[in-house]
């Protein structure tokens, strides 16, 4: 059986004192939750979530990094600088960072093998656009940004990956796939890394759901036979409404 993995994802939200405030708040909320909680913040808010996630079930993540150790790179963080920190996960590919910052299938599989290579979890972001699903490619689309993603990464690497369904048009827009619908795009990547990495590796891998969820639609999203969490936006700034989905059962 998968594990449930529910993660937020703040975007650039949140000042150092708000990050404190909220995971006083949110970690006493979230204690006795089963499903593992992750906690994606902006740069600047990391070292502070982290010494407060202290003692807590949550997890912390960046949103972003650069796939090259150091070096003449202005304004770029490594991975080896997140995990020197304490930083556990790092989000590649959203869906934001490819349409404002130009990220290519192929930044996005040098940043998974920089995250990997310094022991950081992946989560890493595929989706189709309005446009791609109303002509019918979705499923097409998805499966070659997979395929791109996952160039030259090792079966073994795969238990430290996970990844978020997005479809660009649900995301901050209150639209929703339906459940169905998400679950059947899930289905077709778990395929797509059968195809590459056998049964037994699709089997396990975790895969969420990402766009407009909300703690009244999560429970319905979470319940599906594919779905194994959600990454979370809008509706991760807000710490009773977060606990909610994450309390997920
Ligand atoms: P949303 O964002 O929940 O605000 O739609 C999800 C995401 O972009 O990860």
């Amino acid at each position: 059986m998968r594990k449930k993995v529910i993660a937020g994802n703040w975007k650039m939200n949140m000042l150092p004192n708000e990050t404190i405030n909220f995971i006083d708040k949110f970690s006493k909320l979230v204690k006795d939750s089963e499903n593992e909680i992750i906690l994606c913040v902006p740069f600047v808010d990391l070292f502070y979530a982290l010494l407060h996630v202290q003692g807590t079930n949550i997890k912390i993540g960046a949103q972003n990094m650069y796939w090259e150790e150091k070096g003449a790179f202005t304004g770029e963080i490594s991975g080896n600088m997140l995990k020197s920190i304490g930083v556990e996960y790092v989000i590649i590919g959203h869906s934001e960072r490819r349409a404002y910052f130009a990220e290519t299938d192929e930044i996005v599989n040098k940043k998974i093998k920089a995250a990997l290579k310094c022991k950081l979890k992946p989560i890493i972001c595929v989706g189709e656009t309005l446009e791609q699903r109303e002509q019918g490619k979705a499923i097409e689309i998805i499966k070659l940004q997979i395929q791109e993603a996952f160039k030259d990464i090792d079966k073994n690497d795969m238990e430290n990956i996970i990844i978020a369904y997005e479809p660009i048009w649900a995301i901050g827009t209150g639209k929703t796939a339906t459940s169905e619908d998400a679950n059947n795009t899930i289905k077709a990547i778990r395929e797509e890394i059968s195809k590459i990495y056998g049964q037994d590796v699709a089997k396990r891998v975790i895969m969420q759901y990402g766009g407009s969820v909300k703690s009244s639609n999560s429970q319905e999203l979470f319940s599906m036979s594919d779905i194994d969490g959600g990454l979370v936006g809008g509706a991760s700034l807000d710490a009773e409404e977060f606990s909610k989905i994450a309390n997920y059962k």
